[in-house]
């Protein structure tokens, strides 16, 4: 069974449960993970090329009324905006390289002012509640590879530029 299948499965499975027998974002996405064998070169395939404006592969590889997966493909020394997730708590999981992720608050002006920056290497997850402001910074010169999963979809997020902010359909 390929990646997608997997993803598809596990993810249809858990959506049939009764809600308080759901797992949650963190136990589903290690479930992806491990029981979908996640691997750089199960995920390589479902890999894409930037698509402008993002200087960076975003695929959607998966999508219900609860859940979104996404392969993130992060050139070198490229960085996301500084966005939020909307109404959505987003869990992810590093298949290959180093993920610097910058955490941010807003000032009184609104403007997003560096709070924490935090390193995840291959192997590792980290999780990102709905009211988290972040970038995503790949700091080498080599691309990573990272999986995120979504509850619920990411619709509505703020992706905020240098002084002001404003609502957009471009998801992080
Ligand atoms: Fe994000």
């Amino acid at each position: 069974m390929s990646f997608i299948n997997q993803v598809e499965a596990i993810i249809q499975h858990n959506e049939q449960l009764d809600k308080s027998d759901r797992l949650d974002l963190n136990q589903l996405l290690k479930k992806l993970v491990v029981e979908g064998e996640c691997t750089f070169k199960n995920v390589v395939p479902h890999q894409t090329k930037p698509v402008s404006p993002l200087q960076y592969g975003r695929n959607v590889i998966f999508q219900s009324e609860l859940y979104e997966v996404v392969v993130i493909s992060m050139p070198a020394l490229i960085e996301t905006p500084i966005h939020d997730h909307g109404e959505s708590d987003c869990c992810a999981y590093v298949v290959s390289g180093l993920v610097e992720n910058r955490c941010f608050s807003l000032s009184e002006s609104a403007k997003p002012l560096l709070r924490a920056t935090q390193y995840y290497h291959s192997g590792e997850y980290f999780y990102e509640s709905s009211n988290q402001i972040h970038s995503m910074k790949n700091p080498t010169g080599k691309s990573f590879t990272s999986l995120h999963l979504y509850s619920p979809p990411i619709k509505n997020n703020t992706i905020y530029k240098t002084v002001m902010n404003h609502k957009s359909q471009y998801l992080k």
